[in-house]
């Protein structure tokens, strides 16, 4: 498709040209909720990357120098840091969920902006992340316990059909699209698909139930995000302004930190409902980024009509839940057997207190639920699951981290990612380690230590990167292989380098 036709539209038309040429700078977003941005940015300068605060983004960074790739660190193998465009980083501050609030993000993977709204809920609250597609279902995991999230609780299945009974404060809208706001990373060029063909009547039908759902799902004065990264109006202003004709919805104006354009009310033939003009849309050129569309929306009272409310799996709220949320059962799904699973929880974390010399406080804001024969840890207070139909069309695929699971004599023993969240309240037991060191026990050679035979933390750049065991005076690892091996990668990298 060909990008002129957007030139009416861009503001400074000669500097987005110029912009999308030139190839993305790659930025960052420090994970505030478990490091210091100055900490980040210190040692990564150290390491010879040359880093820029990205202004009205307190938490982003530009990569100005490079040695090499910004993933290519332990500290982002530690989650510490996320590699996210600028121009998606402006959504999470938008939404603002306060700690502690219900949050719903309805098209979540690979969930840079589902960790963000994470961070600054601090680990409080509950985010409930959903996604349809499988593949990147398990991308979204695989980010969410890097940088070791214990409120979000990942949902596979398609948001168009979540059931209605529990009511959200924020729903997050990023909906697919036609993606032209990424051309950079195709050299300027946009995926040649016209707007009006078959492809996008399609998309756009896709745009407007998904968001017509994040709108029943929003509990009155709760507040709606709709995003797209793309630039074509007919999935931006002409969705949202259909929308608006018909639901208890009003546009909030944005007054975004960052350099962006107004939305449109009108474009080519077509007029748009007036109040999209406080809709925004980011250019590449506005943050040396990606583009960007965003719309605030706030859900009024009133029934919001679905365009196809067949196919919905609704709910009425089950009895004795608060709209449709409950405290989380130890044992889920819920049924027989609830007592013995809270006796093997509470065996699990005594041998956690003793073994590692976690102290009760870092262990109060989680709370514990058995599945199958795994313990997870979450610190959601609530959830809205137990007022969803069994058997409709999504499936609870994780509630925070899996904390323990059972070894060879079926004794629960804690997980990798427990030891990681717990970091520093892990206080015993933890074998400091050099690169080298962590490389050679990677490799299977695990260095001769000077602790006792038993379970240990591993540790690494101050961090604990998982769990070991100590044999005979040798220590070994027992972090997953698939785990692992972007770890071992890294390291064998900075020994080669010799850093
Ligand atoms: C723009 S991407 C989301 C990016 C993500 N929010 C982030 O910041 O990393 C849109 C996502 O929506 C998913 N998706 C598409 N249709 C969906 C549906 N009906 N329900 C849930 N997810 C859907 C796609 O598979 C894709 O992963």
């Amino acid at each position: 498709m060909n990008i002129e036709r957007y030139r009416s539209i861009i503001p400074d038309w000669d500097r987005f040209v110029e912009t999308i040429e030139r190839p993305e700078p790659t930025t960052l977003r420090v994970c505030t909720r478990r490091v210091d941005p100055a900490e980040v940015t210190a040692r990564l300068e150290a390491d010879g990357f040359g880093l820029e605060p990205v202004d009205g983004l307190e938490d982003v960074f530009r990569v100005v120098e490079r040695p090499r790739l910004a993933s290519d660190t332990v500290l982002h193998w530690h989650g510490l840091y996320y590699i996210q465009q600028a121009s998606t980083a402006v959504v999470a501050p938008v939404l603002d969920p306060a700690p502690g609030a219900r949050v719903l993000d309805l098209c979540a993977a690979p969930g840079g902006k589902t960790t963000h709204l994470a961070d600054r809920m601090g680990g409080r609250g509950c985010l409930v992340a959903v996604e349809v597609n499988e593949n990147r279902v398990r991308a979204l995991l695989g980010n969410l316990y890097r940088t070791a999230h214990t409120n979000v609780l990942v949902v596979s299945g398609d948001g168009r059909s979540l059931p209605d009974a529990a009511l959200f404060d924020h729903v997050l809208t990023d909906v697919p699209c036609s993606a032209e706001g990424t051309l950079r990373k195709r050299g300027g060029k946009t995926r040649g698909r016209a707007p009006t063909g078959k492809f996008h009547r399609r998309l756009t039908r896709r745009q407007e139930r998904l968001l017509r759902r994040a709108l029943r799902l929003t509990r009155p004065g709760g507040t709606v995000l709709y995003v797209t990264c793309t630039f074509a109006p007919e999935e931006n202003e002409a969705v949202v302004s259909r929308v608006l004709a018909d639901a208890p919805t009003e546009v909030v104006p944005l007054t975004l930190p960052v350099p962006h354009a107004s939305g449109l009310t009108a474009f080519e033939e077509e007029r748009f409902h007036p109040a999209l003009e406080g809709a925004a849309r980011i250019y590449p050129h506005h943050l040396d980024s990606g583009g960007l569309f965003l719309c605030l929306l706030r859900r009024l009272e009133g029934e919001v009509p679905d365009t196809d409310a067949s196919q919905d799996a609704m709910a009425a709220p089950v009895g004795g839940m608060e709209g449709g949320w409950a405290a989380p059962p130890v044992l889920y799904p819920p049924g027989d057997g609830e007592a013995e699973a809270a006796r093997a929880i509470e065996r699990a974390l005594d041998d956690l207190r003793t073994t590692f010399g976690v102290q009760d406080e870092a262990l109060e804001r989680f709370r514990w639920t058995a599945r199958g024969d795994s313990v997870w840890a979450h610190s959601a207070g609530e959830w809205p699951l137990a007022g969803w139909p069994e058997g409709g069309h999504w499936r609870l695929v994780s509630a925070g981290v899996r904390a323990f699971g059972p070894d060879a004599q079926r004794r629960l023993r804690p997980s990798n990612d427990l030891l990681r969240v717990l970091d520093a309240a892990v206080r015993e037991r933890r074998v400091e380690l050099t690169e080298g060191e962590a490389l050679a026990l990677l490799e299977g050679r695990g260095p001769a230590v000077a602790i006792g035979d038993g379970p240990v933390a591993l540790v690494l750049e101050g961090h604990v990167i998982g769990r070991g065991d100590v044999r005979d005076g040798r220590l070994r690892s027992e972090i997953a292989k698939a785990r692992a091996r972007p770890l071992r990668e890294v390291l064998e990298r900075a020994v080669q380098r010799g850093d």
